[in-house]
């Protein structure tokens, strides 16, 4: 497969380049490395792909370069560039998810249906988009209603995607991923945040009681859906969870097991968090055979053993469910 990786060099986006090499697929990825977080994340982000056959890197803007140009040959776009992060996107900060979610996504859908041999696009959706969700695990004919700027925007896209599919011959597929945690994982996400308190000795701070939930996903069964939804003739939008839902409260019981003990210091519960999250995976398995394979241990114990580097010691593979 010759596939175009946009946001190559942020935490999905790396390991999505990595997998697709790993299958012996080529790849251009494209990332102007935003500062959102330290671009010396990226650059070491980056490093775990650059060099090696098959891949190739373009430092663009979505939002301003000539993507047809790009895209020509290709026969998929995993579209991952956006800004992300829930939290933060309101008040003035809300101007880059308008540009970096909706009109960068508008742009590489015009760019697919104009290249002749159009590629198919994967778009990473999210959990946001159901914010409050009518009920639990949520399926994906559930009405969208987000709590947060960033999830407004993330449905925005969604939509765009959905809008090109149906009028304009364009094949997408859009993803919702439910809260991604892995090596590399962003240093604004609860777990990344967790580990390096832990192994600083610094406090954690907790948002909340700690009771809110979220169906936390290995990025190992992230970026294995993103592939196997590209190589199948499936389009539309489907869930992808990782298979359990666990509250804070449990995910600092756990990892304390692993990295030892950590200060917790309570924080309010912030503006646009949601209060649980659990995917009905249904429609993915059957579209294009998706199921998790990293339980929640697993996965935390991958993460923390990449962190430390060392190998983990725990069996490598656990079915989630
Ligand atoms: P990330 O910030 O690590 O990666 C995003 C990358 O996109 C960054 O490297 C950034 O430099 C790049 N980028 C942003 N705007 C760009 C533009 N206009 N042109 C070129 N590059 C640009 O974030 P992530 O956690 O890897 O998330 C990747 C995608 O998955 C995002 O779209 C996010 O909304 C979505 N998502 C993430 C999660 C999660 O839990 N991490 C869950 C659901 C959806
Ligand atoms: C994550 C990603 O950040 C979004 O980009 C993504 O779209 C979203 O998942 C999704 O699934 O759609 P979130 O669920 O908020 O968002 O993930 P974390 O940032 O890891 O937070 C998980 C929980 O920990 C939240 O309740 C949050 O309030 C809490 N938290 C986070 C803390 O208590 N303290 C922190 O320092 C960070």
């Amino acid at each position: 497969m010759r596939a175009v990786v946009t946001g190559a060099a942020g935490f999905i986006g790396s390991h999505l380049s990595a997998h697709l090499l790993d299958q012996g697929d080529e790849v251009v990825g494209i990332d102007c490395l935003t500062d959102y977080y330290d671009p010396e994340r990226k650059e070491a982000n980056l490093a775990t792909v650059a060099g090696r056959a098959g891949f190739d890197l373009l430092r663009a803007d979505l939002t301003t370069a000539s993507l047809p140009e790009i895209f020509d040959g290709a026969d998929v776009v995993f579209h991952l560039a956006g800004q992300p992060g829930v939290r933060g996107s309101w008040g003035e900060d809300f101007l880059p998810y308008v540009s970096r979610n909706v009109t960068a996504t508008q742009r590489v859908l015009e760019a697919a249906r104009a290249v002749p041999t159009t590629p198919k696009v994967v778009y990473a959706s999210s959990s946001s988009v159901y914010g409050a969700a009518e009920s639990y695990p949520t399926h994906e004919d559930m009405c969208p209603r987000p709590v947060s700027p960033y999830g407004v925007t993330k449905l925005a896209a969604e939509h765009l995607c959905e809008l090109y599919r149906t009028t304009s011959g364009v094949p997408t597929v859009s993803l919702r991923l439910f809260t991604v945690y892995g090596p590399r994982q962003r240093p604004d996400m609860a777990f990344s945040r967790l580990v390096d308190a832990a192994l600083a000795g610094r406090s954690f701070e907790l948002y909340g009681d700690g009771e809110q939930s979220r169906d936390f996903t290995y990025v190992a069964d992230v970026v294995a859906a993103m592939r196997q939804a590209a190589l199948s003739s499936w389009t539309g939008v489907a869930n992808i969870g990782g298979g359990s839902t666990t509250t804070m409260n449990e995910v600092i019981d756990a990892l304390s097991a692993l990295v030892g003990p950590i200060d917790v210091v309570r924080r309010p519960a912030q503006r646009g968090d949601v209060r649980h999250t659990a995917a009905d995976t249904t429609r993915a398995r059957e579209g294009f055979g998706y199921s998790p394979r990293y339980s929640l241990r697993a996965g935390l114990d991958r993460m923390v053993a990449s962190r430390l580097g060392v190998g983990t010691t725990a069996t490598p593979l656990e079915v989630a469910r």
